[in-house]
C-alpha cells in the first residue's frame, strides 16, 4: 500500500469512494476545489493497482490544520489504510507548522471515532444537529 499526493485526473475514483462511503457525499466540484487549494493535503491510499481511500486536509491560519473527509473502499478496511492517510496527513500538518489537527465526526460512527481516539484525538464538544439529517456531530481535536 502505498499514500501519495492524488492527481487531479483521479479526483472522480475519489468521488466513487465518497460516495460509497457517506450518506451525504461530497460533490466531484468540491472535491476538486479542494484539491487546487491545498493538493499537497489531498492524499490517496493505493493497493493493488486501485485507489482504495483517500484523507483530505486543510491548514487554517490560526495554526490548525481540519479534517475535511477520510474514507477506505468497504473492500479494504481493517487494514491499517485509514490509520495510515491519517498519520501521513498529521505529518503533512505538522511541517505545515500547524500546532492542532480538528474534525467532526458524527456521534455514531462508532468505527471513525476509535481510529480517531487511537490517534491521540479526545472529543473536544458536540456540535447539535451538525449534518443535514440532523445528527450531532463530536468535535474531536489533537495537540500536534
Ligand atoms: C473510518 C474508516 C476510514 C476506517 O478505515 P480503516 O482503514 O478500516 O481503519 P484502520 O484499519 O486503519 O483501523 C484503525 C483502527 O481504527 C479502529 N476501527 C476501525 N474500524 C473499526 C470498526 N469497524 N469498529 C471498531 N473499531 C474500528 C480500530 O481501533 C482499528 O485498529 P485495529 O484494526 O487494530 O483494531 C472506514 O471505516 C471508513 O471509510 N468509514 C466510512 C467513512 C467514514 O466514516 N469516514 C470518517 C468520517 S469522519
Amino acid at each position: 500500500m502505498n499514500i501519495r499526493e492524488a492527481r487531479a485526473d483521479e479526483l472522480s475514483l475519489v468521488h466513487e469512494i465518497e460516495v460509497s462511503c457517506f450518506k451525504q457525499p461530497y460533490g466531484l466540484s468540491l472535491l476538486k476545489l479542494y484539491h487546487t487549494l491545498s493538493p499537497d493535503l489531498f492524499l490517496v491510499a493505493e493497493a493493488e493497482g486501485r485507489i482504495v481511500g483517500y484523507v483530505i486536509g486543510l491548514c487554517k491560519k490560526w495554526g490548525e490544520g481540519h479534517v475535511i473527509s477520510l474514507a477506505v473502499h468497504p473492500d479494504y478496511r481493517r487494514r491499517g489504510i485509514g490509520r495510515a492517510l491519517m498519520e501521513a496527513l498529521l505529518t503533512r500538518f505538522k511541517e505545515r507548522g500547524m500546532q492542532a489537527a480538528r474534525l467532526e465526526v458524527r456521534v455514531s460512527n462508532t468505527p471513525a471515532i476509535r481510529l480517531y481516539e487511537k490517534l491521540g484525538f479526545r472529543i473536544k464538544g458536540v456540535l447539535r444537529g451538525y449534518y443535514l439529517d440532523g445528527e450531532d456531530a463530536y468535535l474531536m481535536v489533537k495537540e500536534l
